[in-house]
C-alpha cells in the first residue's frame, strides 16, 4: 500500500513502514491483515489465550475492558484492548503490541505481572500477527480505563524493572527437539497462551512465578490451584489422555468437576480448542518435562485417631448421600472423593471453602446443567468441618496432613470480608 496514503489515514507511519518488511501478503503496513483465515486463526489464538477472562466484562462488550483483578498489593482494571483510538489501542502498531505482549512493555510503560506477559513472551510473530489483527475487527469501544489503580509505591511502574529483572526471562517458545510434535504443541499452549502457570505455579513473595516447580500447585483467591505434573499422589499422574481431554473440554471427568477460577478456564477457553490441541495439551500434561519426579505419599492418619472417628461419623451424616458411603461419587454429578489427588494438596484451602461457602459447577455447551454442592458455613462448626476433610484425607485410597480448625475459622472470616 502507498505510504503516503498511510501518512494521510493517520498513524505513526515511522515504525509501521519498519514492520512491514515480515509481514503477511494482505498486511496493510500496521501489520494487520483482512485475511479471513488469519482472523478466524487470530480469533481461535485469543480464545486460546483467554484475553476475554480480563479484558471483556461479564455481559460487556468484548475486550472493552474494566474487569478489575484484586492482586496483593492492591487493584489493578484490565485495559479497554479494541481498537478505538481515543481509549483503545487504535493507535498502536503492531511493534507496541507485541511489546505489551511480550515484553510488557506499554505506551503507559511497565505492565504489571496481572497481564500474563511472562507466559505470552513464548508466543510466536505469527501468532501474534493474527491476534492483532482479530483484535481490530473487534467493536471499538469508547470506554477509558484506568488501568492502575494500586496504592503508593505500588503505583509507580519504574519499579516493575527491578520485578522482571527477578521474575521474567524473555523469549519465544524453543521447541524440544526430543520430544514429539505433539508434545511441543501442548508445551507452547500450557507456558504461553494457555498460560497455566500463572494460577498452577506457586509464586514467590513478590508474587513471580518459581518456576523450578512449574505447575506444582499454587493460591489464588481462596482457591488451592493444584498440582498438575503427572505426579501420582498430588498431581494428574492418574488421570489418562482422555481423563484430561474431558475435563478440558466438558469441565468434568470421573475423577473431577472443575469449580471456581477453573470453571471459568473451562467456559470461556478450553471448551472451545480444537481435538488437536487438547489432545496436545493432555500429552503434555501426561509425559511432563524432563526433571519430573514422583513425591512419596505420607502414610494415612490411623483410623483410631479421634478426628477421624468424628469426621467419619459426620461423613456418614452430612456428605454420603451425594458423595457415596464409599467416597466413590457419581460420575458427572457428585465428584468422586476417594483417590483424588484434589484431596490431598497440601494446602487444604479449597476444600475448606467448597464445605464452607459451597459450589456450583461451570455450565458448559457440552454439559448444560451443572449440579451444585450445599454450603454447610451456617450448620457446622470449624471443629466439625476439620474432622470431616481429615477423614476424607486420609480414607479411600488418600493421605494428606490433618485440616485444623483454626485454618477453617480463618478462611470463615475471610470469606464473610468478601
Ligand atoms: C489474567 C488477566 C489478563 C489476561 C488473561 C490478559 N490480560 Fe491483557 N492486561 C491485563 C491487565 C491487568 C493489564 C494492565 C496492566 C497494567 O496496566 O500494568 C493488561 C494489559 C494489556 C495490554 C496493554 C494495554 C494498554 O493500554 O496498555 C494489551 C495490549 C493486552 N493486555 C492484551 C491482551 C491480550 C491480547 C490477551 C489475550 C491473549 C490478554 N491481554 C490477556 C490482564 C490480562
Ligand atoms: C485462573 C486460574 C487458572 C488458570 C488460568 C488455569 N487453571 Fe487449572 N485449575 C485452577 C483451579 C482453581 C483448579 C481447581 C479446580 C477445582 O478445585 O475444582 C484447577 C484445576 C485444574 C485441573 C484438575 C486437576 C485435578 O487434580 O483435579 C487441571 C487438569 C487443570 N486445572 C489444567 C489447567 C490447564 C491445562 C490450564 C491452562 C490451559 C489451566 N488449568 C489454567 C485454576 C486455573
Ligand atoms: C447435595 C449433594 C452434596 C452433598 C450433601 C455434599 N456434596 Fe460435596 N459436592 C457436591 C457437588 C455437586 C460438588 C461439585 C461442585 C462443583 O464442582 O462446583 C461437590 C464438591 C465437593 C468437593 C470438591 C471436590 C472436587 O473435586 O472439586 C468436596 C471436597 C466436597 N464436595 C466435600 C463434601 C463434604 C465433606 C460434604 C459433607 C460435609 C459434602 N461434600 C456434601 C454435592 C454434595
Amino acid at each position: 500500500m502507498n505510504k503516503l496514503l498511510m501518512t494521510l489515514l493517520g498513524g505513526t507511519v515511522a515504525l509501521a513502514a519498519a514492520t512491514s518488511a515480515s509481514a503477511a501478503d494482505s498486511d496493510d503496513g500496521y501489520g494487520i491483515s483482512t485475511d479471513f483465515d488469519t482472523v478466524q486463526e487470530g480469533h481461535y489464538l485469543a480464545t486460546l489465550g483467554d484475553c476475554a477472562a480480563c479484558h471483556t466484562k461479564p455481559g460487556g462488550k468484548p475486550m472493552a475492558g474494566g474487569v478489575a483483578l484484586e492482586t496483593p498489593f492492591g487493584k489493578l482494571v484490565a485495559p479497554n484492548i479494541t481498537p478505538d483510538k481515543a481509549t483503545g489501542i487504535g493507535n498502536w502498531n503492531f511493534q507496541q503490541f507485541k511489546s505489551a505482549m511480550t515484553e510488557g512493555k506499554a505506551p503507559v510503560g511497565h505492565l504489571y505481572g496481572a497481564m500474563p506477559y511472562t507466559a505470552y513472551t513464548k508466543v510466536t510473530e505469527k501468532d501474534l500477527r493474527a491476534m492483532w489483527s482479530y483484535l481490530h475487527t473487534v467493536e471499538p469501544v469508547d470506554n477509558d480505563v484506568v488501568a492502575n489503580q494500586l496504592p503508593f509505591p505500588f503505583n509507580v511502574r519504574l519499579s516493575l524493572i527491578g520485578w522482571n529483572m527477578i521474575n521474567f526471562s524473555k523469549g519465544e517458545f524453543k521447541p524440544n527437539p526430543h520430544k514429539s510434535e505433539e508434545w511441543n504443541r501442548g508445551a507452547y499452549i500450557v507456558e504461553g497462551l494457555g498460560h497455566c502457570g500463572t494460577c498452577h505455579t506457586p509464586k514467590n513473595l513478590i508474587g513471580g512465578d518459581k518456576n523450578s516447580q512449574f505447575l506444582k500447585s499454587s493460591l489464588l483467591e481462596n482457591w488451592t490451584v493444584p498440582d498438575i505434573t503427572p505426579d501420582d499422589h498430588k498431581g494428574i499422574g492418574e488421570w489418562s489422555k482422555q481423563d484430561l481431554v474431558d475435563y478440558l473440554k466438558d469441565g468434568k471427568n470421573k475423577f473431577d468437576i472443575a469449580s471456581g477460577p477453573m470453571a471459568e478456564e473451562v467456559v470461556n477457553s478450553s471448551q472451545y480448542w480444537t481435538e488437536k490441541d487438547l489432545q496436545a495439551v493432555a500429552t503434555y500434561l501426561k509425559e511432563g518435562e524432563d526433571g519430573d519426579h514422583q513425591t512419596t505419599p505420607p502414610d494415612p492418619i490411623a483410623t483410631d485417631d479421634d478426628r477421624m472417628k468424628s469426621g467419619e461419623h459426620i461423613y456418614a451424616d452430612r456428605c454420603a448421600g451425594c458423595h457415596t458411603p464409599d467416597g466413590g461419587g457419581v460420575e458427572g454429578l457428585f465428584p468422586r472423593l476417594a483417590n483424588n489427588a484434589l484431596m490431598r494438596q497440601d494446602d487444604p484451602t479449597s476444600l475448606i471453602r467448597v464445605v464452607l461457602a459451597g459450589s456450583r459447577a461451570g455450565a458448559t455447551d457440552a454439559a448444560p446443567t451443572a449440579p451444585s454442592m450445599p454450603a454447610f458455613s451456617w450448620n457446622m462448626s470449624d471443629e466439625q468441618i476439620a474432622n470431616v476433610l481429615t477423614f476424607v484425607r486420609n480414607s479411600w485410597g488418600n493421605s494428606a496432613e490433618a485440616v485444623s480448625p483454626s485454618d477453617v475459622a480463618k478462611l470463615r472470616a475471610s470469606l464473610k470480608d468478601d
